[in-house]
């Protein structure tokens, strides 16, 4: 149970507002957990929260992870932990390859203090054979690899370049706010296709989602509502038919009875 990670009353303002107001939620090492909730209710700061965000203030609580509490560590620690956080990375770097790039993320992940980063470098080779493994089973073009980071990419190579980094990164927690509407079906398939590979038992995952046709794909074995900032209702992977077919006002109804 060490790899859970475990949010504790959890309080959060953008601008002095309060956005997140007391949320409890362990997601457990290992296992796909989704949270859903109505436009607005604080899915997003929570992802941000969680990756460390500087545009988000914690007023109170604690997140627990491999027995450190993350939110007194900076993005890169938390990265180094095991968590990964796919939009904490750059929009768009000028001239800066995609392969680059992620030798860079993975260098930083095999760095270790007091010790040269020349001696604890992935071999070129092993990079590379790595990169190609990684880039086939995502189906991806060799020269995806040279092109510049997400200069011109579309929302479906966006896509491919995360899951690809998280092939090569082998977090132990991801975190996934998909927030992008513009996700066409195929986009939906493969960040599918790459969580289910790559999460049980290896990997937990937290989506984030609003869309219950990515549930569809990715077979969650937990899922959570949020609503006004805090965690309404904890259930298993039938919550998100009942939510798809009844609408959150239902929950809400439930909630005041
Ligand atoms: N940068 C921001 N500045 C001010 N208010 C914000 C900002 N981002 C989000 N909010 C507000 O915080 C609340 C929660 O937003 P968000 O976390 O994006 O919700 P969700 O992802 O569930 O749709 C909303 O009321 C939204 O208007
Ligand atoms: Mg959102």
């Amino acid at each position: 149970m060490s790899n859970d990670l475990v949010i504790k009353a959890l309080h959060a303002n953008i601008e002095e507002k309060e956005i997140l107001r007391g949320v409890n939620l362990t997601i457990r090492g290992g296992t796909i957990h989704a949270i859903m909730g109505p436009n607005g209710s604080g899915k997003s700061t929570l992802a941000s929260v969680i990756a460390g965000h500087p545009g988000y203030e914690v007023a109170s609580g604690e997140i627990w992870y491999k027995g450190q509490n993350i939110l007194e560590l900076d993005p890169d620690e938390r990265s180094k932990l095991g968590l990964f956080l796919a939009f904490q990375y750059p929009v768009a770097v000028p001239g800066v390859s995609v392969a680059n790039f992620l030798r860079a993320a993975l260098n930083a992940h095999r760095s270790e203090e007091g010790k040269d980063p020349k001696e604890t470098a992935i071999p070129m080779a092993q990079f590379r054979k790595q990169l190609r493994e990684g880039m086939q089973a995502l189906e991806m073009d060799e020269g995806f690899a040279r092109r510049y980071l997400n200069e011109g990419f579309s929302g479906g190579e966006k896509k491919r370049l995360e899951i690809l980094q998280m092939t090569m990164l082998r977090p132990t927690m991801a975190v996934m706010d998909e927030t992008d509407s513009g996700l066409d079906i195929d986009a939906l398939r493969i960040v599918a296709e790459g969580v289910n590979r790559l999460a049980h038992p290896d990997m937990g995952v937290l989506v984030i989602t609003h869309y219950q046709r990515l549930l569809n794909y990715i077979k969650p074995h937990f899922v959570s509502v949020m609503m006004d900032g805090r965690i309404v209702r904890d259930a298993g992977p039938e919550l998100a038919l009942e939510l798809e077919e009844k609408g959150y006002d239902w929950l809400r109804e439930e909630l005041t009875a």
